[in-house]
């Protein structure tokens, strides 16, 4: 039995956050991230946030359309295979210990140190940094404490939120060498098995739901918008089928796609298609991606039809969520100097912690 409680509490704990950004996740966005999440279940305490508060910083959604996104990405998560008995999967802003630790840490926060986030930039260039809210600003902010909150020693992320990553380091040992020691230091998660994919009319640029839709292939697409952009993806003349990311991305792209369906790798895709045309190689793709979507949409489209059912996972989520967060939000309150509301001083118990301290933890 005490052995039992053991193997239970040594699991590191992982967090990572979804946006609901769009009507359906995008292949990219399954094959390097979510894929990652539902293996990583039982390996680990795992906690997947949809990050809905993240979701208005920039060109905010109707309101209904908001709430019709969020239960979208929650219904294709469960649909991907998280299991809400083997995970914490759960809404942001049902938590407000999100926005309360992201004020502390924002007091912890130099202005240059913020303005020195690169996707900020990005973002802000569009329309100007004089016309975009502080949300934008502050939202490596808040990426955290969703973080931090949970007290997690590992992050699975893609390399674009590297330098949001290091930021919730710096802050998180920032915080635990003022106020003592208070937070884990994560560190990031990079997958075994993330497969990197390409816009389908650009492979030089990651599949992304901000790029035009033709080279972006939508979990949500029937079968003939499928094998539409797929066979007009973008390759190359040489006619060779050969795994060479460097000189042919295009096609490399395509064989990796393939690849992650099947099981395989995509150098062994390319010795099964070889001297073969790539008219042939594109037709097998459009059937690999075919055979998971359509499966995928139905069952995504069964869920959504009981949205009282999906807020019911989601109540469950938070409730495991916030028996973390909360204790860390208010162990740091306290650290603080913050009067506690009422009673007795808080308390700085915290509940179990996944597994030990990062290292570079300051105490
Ligand atoms: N910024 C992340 C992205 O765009 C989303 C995110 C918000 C996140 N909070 C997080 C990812 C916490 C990991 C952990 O993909």
């Amino acid at each position: 039995m005490q052995v039992l409680t053991l193997v239970t509490t040594s699991k590191q704990r992982v967090l990572s956050g979804i946006q609901p950004t769009g009507d359906s996740m995008q292949l990219g966005n399954y094959l390097g991230a979510v894929r990652n999440w539902v293996d990583m279940q039982d390996e680990f305490d795992a906690y997947y946030c949809v990050v809905d508060l993240h979701a208005i910083t920039l060109d905010p959604p109707e309101p209904e359309a908001l709430r019709q996104r969020t239960r979208i990405v929650t219904a294709q998560l469960l649909a991907a295979g998280l299991n809400p008995d083997r995970c914490a999967l759960f809404v942001q802003s049902h938590l407000a210990e999100h926005p309360q630790l992201s004020w502390v840490l924002e007091c912890l926060t130099g202005f240059g140190e913020a303005n020195r986030m690169t996707q900020f930039k990005d973002k802000s260039a569009k329309s100007g940094v004089d016309r975009q809210g502080v949300g934008l600003f502050t939202y490596p902010i808040l990426q955290a404490a969703d973080i931090l909150l949970y007290q997690a020693n590992y992050v699975p992320v893609g390399e674009d939120q590297r330098q949001h990553l290091e930021l919730t380091r710096t802050l998180a040992q920032r915080f635990n060498t003022r106020y003592g020691q208070t937070f884990v230091v994560p560190d990031a998660y990079i997958p075994k098995a993330a497969a990197k994919i390409l816009d389908l009319q650009e492979p030089s640029a990651k599949m992304s739901k901000s790029r035009a839709d033709a080279g972006t292939i939508y979990l949500s697409d029937d079968p003939a918008t499928i094998t539409k952009k797929i066979k007009r993806a973008v390759t190359d003349a040489d006619g060779e089928i050969r795994y060479d990311p460097e000189a042919k991305p295009g096609l490399s792209n395509l064989l990796t796609i393939h690849a992650a369906f099947t099981d395989s790798t995509p150098a062994k895709v390319a010795d099964d298609f070889a001297g073969q045309g790539y008219g042939h190689l594109k037709a097998a793709v459009a059937e690999a991606v075919i055979a998971f979507a359509e499966p995928f949409a139905a069952r995504t489209g069964e869920l959504l039809a009981d949205p009282a059912e999906l807020d019911r996972i989601l109540a469950h989520g938070a409730a495991k969520a916030r028996a973390v967060a909360s204790a860390t939000c208010i162990d740091a309150y306290a650290k603080v100097g913050f009067l506690p509301p009422s009673g007795p001083p808080a308390t700085t118990d915290r509940p179990e912690q996944g597994g030990q301290q990062s290292a570079g933890a300051v105490g």
